[in-house]
């Protein structure tokens, strides 16, 4: 396990996740019947932007530090952004939330984290910044273990969230299995995966086989920063979601536009589309 999130933190790829998942969480808790949220590869929960790791690479400074400095973001990502203030408190641009913390300023006392990261020192960094946190559970296991081992849940409403560091050949491929599991055990779970962009090729293949998944709904949205298939590394991301809340897609539709004028420059490309489609009985009598 060579990954380390810290390295990577606050990118154009986890701005586009984190804004995705505060959207999701944001639209379900407007109803007042608890939810569950897994993370199955959670990472630290918090980042320091200053820290070596991150100043290393200098990702965020093309991923969160444009939109922070963009002015009258629209209102949709204000959850989003307000998270990142709060943790900011001079106004200057430190620390960058997580998943599991953006998931848990999101969520009520009646909501349950289920949080989970294999690393072992990542791990204990997960426990120690969530240790107060009675509504929460942590794991340090196998991610494509945990849809098995935890759903169902009594919350009949849950979001789960698989997000790996895409070292392994096979981790596409795992991916697809989980959200197949997860539907399976629970066929309304909101299951989002995010996935690099790299090469075309690969990702036909996971297309054609998140089709076989049998999910009711799978909705696909995709941030190009670079043009697709040149050797530049990470060229863009995307994200996969299952029985989508039924006003995401709108909402995206006019998100991803405004992300890419701030994340990009000509060369910024988005799209959305369905993979699966809600089928419609009409009964005719
Ligand atoms: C992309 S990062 C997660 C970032 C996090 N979800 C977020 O958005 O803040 C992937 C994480 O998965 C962890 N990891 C790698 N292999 C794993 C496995 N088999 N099971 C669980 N976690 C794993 C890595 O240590 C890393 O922290």
């Amino acid at each position: 396990m060579n990954y380390r999130h810290a390295f990577h933190a606050g990118n154009h790829a986890d701005v586009l996740k984190h804004i995705v998942i505060s959207r999701i969480i944001t639209l379900l808790t407007q109803k007042d019947t608890p939810i569950a949220y897994l993370d199955t590869h959670a990472g630290i929960g918090l980042y320091d932007l200053q820290a070596s790791e991150a100043s290393r690479t200098g990702e965020w400074l093309e991923g969160i530090k444009p939109l922070f400095d963009t002015p009258n973001p629209p209102a949709l990502i204000t959850p989003y952004i307000d998270i990142i203030k709060a943790l900011n408190i001079s106004n200057t641009l430190r620390y960058y939330p997580g998943s599991p913390t953006i998931a848990k300023v999101l969520m009520r006392p009646q909501d349950h984290i289920i949080l989970n990261e294999k690393h072992p020192e990542d791990s204990l960094v997960l426990k120690k910044n969530f240790k107060h946190d009675g509504n929460t559970t942590i794991h340090c296991q196998d991610g494509w273990l945990l849809p098995k081992a935890v759903l169902p849940t009594k919350e009949k409403r849950i979001v789960v969230l698989i997000d790996p560091p895409f070292e392994q050949e096979n981790e596409l491929e795992l991916c697809v299995k989980s959200l197949t599991e997860s539907i399976k055990r629970m066929r309304q779970a909101i299951v989002i995966i995010w996935y690099p962009i790299k090469d075309q090729k690969t990702l036909n293949h996971f297309y054609n086989s998140l089709k076989q998944s049998n999910a009711p709904k799978l909705l696909k949205a995709e941030l190009m920063i670079k043009p697709t298939d040149n050797d530049l590394g990470l060229n863009g991301s995307g994200m996969i979601i299952a029985n989508p809340p039924w006003k995401l897609e709108s909402e995206l539709l006019s998100l991803l536009p405004f992300l890419t004028n701030v994340l990009t420059e000509d060369t910024g490309k988005w799209q959305i589309n369905w993979l699966i489609e809600e089928v419609s009985t009409v009964t005719k009598k």
